[in-house]
């Protein structure tokens, strides 16, 4: 199969979503949790967590527009500056997926989806127990995307709470830690490893 620009413009809209949220490979499945100034929590899947640098140690995240529809997450992070990000595991991927439902600004998608808010240390956003690698973010600038009004959200990491096991030799192995990857919108994936390699020189590299 191979399609053109103009293939992809004249499909429906379900199509077009489904290929071109898939064409970038597997994404990280993480549950990005919050807080509201009223106390009332929200947790929701997200796919578009990406890494910015490390130091400062920076991760972005894609909100998509927030001018017709009530934008929990980003509210939330708005008001207080505070969020974590929790990688789904195989045990609870179909509760995660479900927190992606429009559920009113009143309902915490905690106790709807039967996940279980974890507070750590003084940090104000509630993590997500069920997940054994999870991060805590202090927010730190929105970026507008103006191509088609999607926000790029940055936070600097607070917290990294991640199983002993999968750290054990300074480099993580999200086999062990059993995280899960997405591909489209609704298929989720485990990971394996396959290989570990060095630091690529020039001068090391050999005929392969
Ligand atoms: C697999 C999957 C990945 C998603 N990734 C994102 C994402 O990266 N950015 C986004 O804005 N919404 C994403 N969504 C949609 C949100 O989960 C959904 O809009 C959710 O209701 C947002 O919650 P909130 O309004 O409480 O912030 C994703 C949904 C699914 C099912």
């Amino acid at each position: 199969m191979h399609y053109t620009k103009q293939d992809i413009s004249k499909m429906t809209h379900v199509d077009r979503l489904k290929l071109i949220n898939s064409v970038s490979g597997i994404k990280p499945a993480n549950l990005i949790a919050t807080i509201s100034n009223k106390g009332i929590t929200n947790v929701a899947v997200f796919s578009s967590v990406i890494h910015l640098g490390s130091n400062p140690a920076l991760l972005g995240f894609v909100v998509r527009p927030t001018k017709d529809i009530c934008r929990d997450t980003y509210n939330n992070i708005k008001e207080n500056h505070c969020y974590t990000i929790n990688h789904i595991m195989p045990q609870f991927t179909e509760k995660a997926h479900y927190t992606s439902a429009k559920f009113d600004q009143n309902i915490s998608e905690f106790d709807i989806c039967n996940l279980t808010e974890e507070y750590i240390m003084d940090f104000k956003a509630p993590f997500v127990k069920e997940s054994t690698f999870k991060i805590g973010m202090r927010f730190k600038e929105a970026i507008d995307i103006t191509l088609n009004n999607t926000i790029l959200i940055i936070g600097e990491i607070e917290h990294i709470s991640l199983p002993d096991i999968s750290f054990a030799d300074k480099d993580v192995d999200l086999e062990q830690t059993k995280s899960v990857g997405i591909s489209g919108l609704n298929s989720y994936y485990e990971l394996k490893k396959i290989a570990t390699y060095p630091y690529a020189r020039v001068s090391e590299v050999s005929d392969f």
